[in-house]
């Protein structure tokens, strides 16, 4: 009788799926979805790229993974989906939670197979443009600074790709990239001229503190783990002879013994003509920007939100676009600093359904990417968007505050890569 319940216990052993191991279930989804940051020299606070870090690891890797935490992706659900979402699956979240659970190696010499790559990244290199000369951050934990570098170009230009390569990736938090006019070209060069020091002190973007007093135009965002952005179906932002191009860098030195000079480099991919032009559009409330945007201290949900057809305005900034039959939206980038909460873009269609376009539910300002759209969505005449943005301004020591560029002032925008 004992002999035929151990064989029983045989039989049911050897037909039970062996747990996940290292080697086949886990690696392959740390290397495709981890390693980019969690290498040694790399962003993250330690490597996962062998059996026994991963080990080490273990229970917090399956806590930051159940968690939806790692990898960093901030957007939640929405009606729309986006390319490159790093996000794993129901099924991987289980396979990384019985993995910790038995740590099982597995054998080396049979790796299991690779996830298909997220894309991303620039197919060919155009140009390539450096800061004029290395800076090393002066301020600690944060410095944010601003390199102007002027457009070598001498005829009109589409940007179809662009990617940024920091210096030393360690100490660069994140790096937004803006392209100023020709006929605005003077006000950054003076700026660059006020100190000693390469380029200038700036925090929410590229004026510093000084009010906002042209359009800019986004370009792109850097964060840990971005390899570059080739805009989507055919597509290229217009730069012209004479402009300049801001990088706006967010130096973090926290932990460094000593903070090195940084020279960090653009790179572009360029056409003479393209598919479609490509602008990336703010939407917000300019009664904000002229102070009606309080923020009132000891308030943890301060809301404020606008609803408009935004296309008047964007053609006041100069928008390279027609937008008279409506536009195309094709990515989101928000935009908001240190007390912002809830991020939210709808478009409210004429027919009042309603559209989901964006929704960051938990806003770090130290991970602001660009979502690119899976399929375009578009804008119709008697449409419109709504741009909400929660603010928490409940700590100790707030104090009222209101829009403004400064560290202790807010931002809400949502930036609109468009298309005709
Ligand atoms: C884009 C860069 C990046 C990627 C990709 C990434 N991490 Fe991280 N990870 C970080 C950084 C930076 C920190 C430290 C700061 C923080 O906690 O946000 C961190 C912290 C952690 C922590 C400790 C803190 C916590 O929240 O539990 C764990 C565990 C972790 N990562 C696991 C992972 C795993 C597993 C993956 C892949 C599924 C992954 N990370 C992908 C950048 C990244």
């Amino acid at each position: 009788m004992r002999t035929l319940a151990l064989a029983l216990l045989v039989t049911l052993a050897a037909c039970q799926p062996p747990g996940p191991t290292y080697h086949q279930d886990l690696k392959p989804l740390l290397d495709a979805r981890c390693v980019n940051c969690h290498v040694s020299g790399g962003i993250a606070p330690f490597a996962l790229d062998t059996w026994e870090a991963a080990v080490a690891k273990a229970p917090a890797i399956a806590d930051a993974v159940q968690s939806g935490r790692m990898p960093p992706w901030h957007a939640g659900p929405a009606d729309v989906t986006y390319l490159r979402n790093p996000s794993l699956t129901d099924a991987q979240k289980a396979t990384v939670a019985a993995w910790a659970l038995s740590t099982v190696e597995g054998d080396a010499k049979k790796p299991g197979a690779a996830l298909p790559p997220l894309g991303g990244g620039v197919d060919h290199v155009d140009r390539s443009l450096q800061m004029a000369e290395p800076y090393t951050p002066q301020t600690s934990p944060d410095d944010y600074r601003c390199f102007v570098v002027r457009w070598p170009e001498t005829t009109t230009k589409y940007i179809t790709g662009v990617n940024a390569v920091p210096g030393v990736p360690t100490q660069v938090h994140h790096i937004a990239l803006y392209v100023i006019p020709p006929e605005a070209a003077m006000f950054p060069v003076a700026w660059d001229a006020e100190d000693a020091l390469p380029g200038y002190s700036c925090f929410g973007g590229p004026f510093g503190n000084r009010p906002q007093q042209f359009a800019v135009n986004v370009l792109t965002a850097w964060i840990p783990g971005y390899q570059g952005t080739t805009f989507p179906r055919g597509g290229g932002i217009q730069i012209d002879p004479g402009a300049m191009v801001v990088m706006q860098m967010h130096y973090n030195v926290q932990g460094a013994a000593s903070p090195q000079a940084d020279q960090t480099q653009m790179q572009f991919t360029l056409a003479d003509t393209v598919e479609r032009r490509l602008a990336y559009q703010p939407m917000l409330d300019v009664a904000w920007v002229a102070g009606q945007m309080k923020i009132p201290a000891a308030q943890p949900d301060v809301v404020h939100q606008y609803l408009a057809d935004p296309r008047s305005f964007f053609t006041t900034l100069g928008s390279p676009l027609d937008t008279s039959n409506g536009f195309n939206l094709e990515a989101v980038m928000f935009h908001m600093h240190t007390l912002g909460k809830h991020g939210e873009l709808w478009l409210e269609k004429a027919d009042r359904r309603r559209i989901k376009i964006l929704d960051i539910p938990a806003w770090d300002f130290h991970w602001q990417n660009e979502y690119q759209l899976a399929e375009p969505v578009r804008f119709e005449p008697g449409d419109k968007l709504r741009v909400k943005c929660t603010f928490d301004n409940s700590a100790a020591n707030a104090v009222e505050t209101n829009w403004g560029e400064n560290s202790t002032e807010e931002m809400c925008v949502a930036n609109i890569l468009s298309s005709q």
